[in-house]
């Protein structure tokens, strides 16, 4: 039941706080040494893995690509990023060394079933993050780590997603543990950093009547682009995977640094231009992303801008400011992820759309 929402997405958006603090129980210790007993690989072969390659469609795949980073990050394993189904029909090169990593909320993606099949045929070790117990995909696999977000209603996947993103990092700091590849205490930062994530989003959800006012300004717009770098540039993906689906408004995410490669044509007067801006941290990322949004901005473009709180060097280039809580940059996407959600649930509701039941679109998609 939708316990007094008008759409079950909705009420799932506003179960993320809930559902992340369920994908984390029980999986580190106090010390933050991390538990992943359903990991049913031994650590031998844990340590012998040369590659991983993680495969998902839509939403999952978005997740993927965050993964990639934390994962090559954590644990200095090349790690590729491919949709399912591209996968399958290619000629990948796969070893008893490959670890594929099979992202599915449903766990039924058919496309993501037969890739997995193959993979598994080639003698690779198949790990399925999921969310459906007992679902085809986790009975296909080697081991399974469960997303704990609870059922997913809504067409849209929200805190299937944002589950998604836990169970990776879990999965890269489980395998950094093993190999030894970061030291205890860098370990449980990571996993401190976590565990402030439920309570973050809480309060981001607490505050967000700006993005109704946001939708409000919005509702005619024919076209929206998402900007992110980095850790954001997937969420840039997702983002307008959201609009797309719920709103049926043509809307395009990329890479902030590929602008000046094409996208910038794009650019006019008015057109909205979601910025997805890195935390302010050591790299360059952040300074990037301030200048993208400084070009856009000087086009004409209006520029809807997702940064950390405080973050005084952008906020003079942004139209409309969304703060995000102060996180590290690999677990942005997380909190970056809520008001896009929101935004595209609001807007479509404001344009009568079943956001529930989007046209054309199935909760899962059990044929190739
Ligand atoms: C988008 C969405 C889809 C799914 C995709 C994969 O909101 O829900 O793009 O993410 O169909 O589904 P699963 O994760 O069930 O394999």
């Amino acid at each position: 039941e939708k316990d007094g929402y008008d759409w079950f997405m909705r009420k799932e958006i506003h179960e993320q706080p809930r559902a992340v603090a369920d994908a984390l129980l029980g999986r580190h210790t106090e010390s933050g040494a991390l538990k992943l007993d359903e990991v049913r690989i031994s650590d031998e072969d844990l340590r012998e893995i040369d590659k991983i390659i993680i495969i998902a469609c839509g939403t999952s795949n978005y997740a993927a690509m965050v993964a990639k980073y934390a994962i090559e990050h954590w644990t200095r394993i090349a790690c590729e990023v491919e949709l399912s189904h591209e996968f399958r029909y290619r000629d990948p090169i796969l070893t008893r060394n490959t670890l594929v990593v099979a992202i599915s909320q449903s766990g039924e993606t058919a496309d993501t079933l037969m890739a997995i099949r193959y993979a598994r045929e080639q003698k690779s070790k198949v790990l399925a993050i999921c969310n459906t117990n007992g679902s085809t995909i986790p009975r296909e696999s080697d081991a399974v780590i469960y997303t704990h977000a609870g059922p997913e209603i809504g067409v849209a996947s929200t805190k299937g997603f944002v589950t998604q993103l836990i169970a990776c990092y879990l999965l890269g700091l489980f395998l950094a543990q093993v190999r030894g590849t970061r030291f205890g205490d860098e370990i449980r930062d990571v996993v401190e950093e976590l565990a402030k994530l439920p309570g973050h989003l809480q309060r981001q959800l607490d505050e967000s009547a700006s993005v109704l006012d946001l939708a409000k300004t919005l509702a005619d717009a024919k076209s929206v682009l998402f900007l992110g770098r980095h850790a954001g540039f997937p969420v840039a993906l997702e983002g307008a995977l959201k609009l797309k689906e719920l709103a049926y408004i043509h809307a395009e995410g990329f890479a902030a640094g590929e602008l000046k490669h094409g996208p910038i044509a794009l650019i006019e007067q008015d057109l909205p231009v979601f910025c997805v801006v890195p935390p302010r941290g050591r790299d360059q990322l952040h300074d990037k992303m301030v200048s993208a949004i400084q070009e856009i901005r000087a086009r004409g473009a209006r520029t809807i801008v997702l940064a950390e709180e405080g973050d005084d060097d952008v906020a003079p280039y942004a139209d409309v400011l969304l703060p995000l809580p102060v996180v590290p940059t690999l677990l942005q996407p997380v909190v970056a992820a809520i008001p896009l959600q929101l935004f595209a649930c609001e807007l479509a509701t404001l344009m009568g759309h079943d956001v529930d039941q989007p046209r054309n679109l199935a909760k899962s998609v059990t044929v190739e």
